[in-house]
């Protein structure tokens, strides 16, 4: 916690039954179970996604810190956002530029069968988003694909009309290509939220499945 610390304010999850009873400011995955209950999330973060990207303030960065990790399984791929907007061609840049991503939190936590319904306290902090496709970093200026994993409804265009899903489906097939991977970290990292996208490699007895994210 002193470490993240140097990096800025804490951003609490909002699943705050998987937080950490005495340091809220860790979200907590693990399938380990005792007393009938994991002691953390055990099916979060298997399909490509980027950070919190639901939340009207995204966070700017993820501290990752495996404690223990199953033998098989238990990596984090990353890929670099920057790199893959960088590769597109710039009619496709300037296109790109102007469209907006509808994200729901809630109802991709809907679809989470047998998982406890999210509090009206929750649900306030989780209301639809729009943010931009392209987002362009506040500090290095430097632009890069903003994607999210299945809370993303669909992409909107300047008009706000409905182009569909498969637009940022498509970019994150793109995005995910080797020649942009930057790791294949197993403990381990901090990661901007604003440039990256990850990708857990769930254990083999990981309740969910692999698109849970
Ligand atoms: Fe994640």
């Amino acid at each position: 916690v002193a470490f993240s610390a140097q990096f800025g304010r804490f951003q609490h999850h909002v699943l705050t039954q998987w937080t950490s009873p005495d340091h809220p400011e860790i979200y907590l995955h693990s399938n380990i179970v005792v007393d009938g209950r994991p002691i953390g999330n055990p099916r979060e973060g298997f399909g490509w996604h980027t950070d919190l990207t639901y939340l009207q303030q995204p966070t700017a960065y993820t501290a990752l810190y495996g404690l223990e990790v199953t033998v098989q399984g238990g990596n984090t791929d990353f890929s670099s956002l920057y790199a893959a907007y960088d590769a597109l061609d710039d009619e496709k840049k300037r296109r790109l530029d102007r469209y907006r991503v509808l994200r729901d939190y809630q109802k991709l936590y809907a679809r989470r069968a047998n998982a406890t319904p999210l509090s009206e306290a929750q649900k306030a902090r989780v209301p639809q988003t729009r943010h931009p496709l392209i987002r362009t970093h506040p500090i290095n200026g430097r632009k890069g694909l903003f994607l999210g994993g299945n809370d993303v409804v669909t992409v909107l265009d300047e008009d706000g009309c409905d182009l569909g899903r498969e637009l940022h489906d498509e970019l994150i097939a793109f995005s995910i290509a080797d020649e942009f991977g930057i790791a294949i970290a197993g403990r381990s990292a901090i990661f901007s939220s604003g440039i990256t996208a990850a990708c857990s490699t769930p254990p083999p007895n990981t309740i969910g499945s692999a698109n849970a994210a």
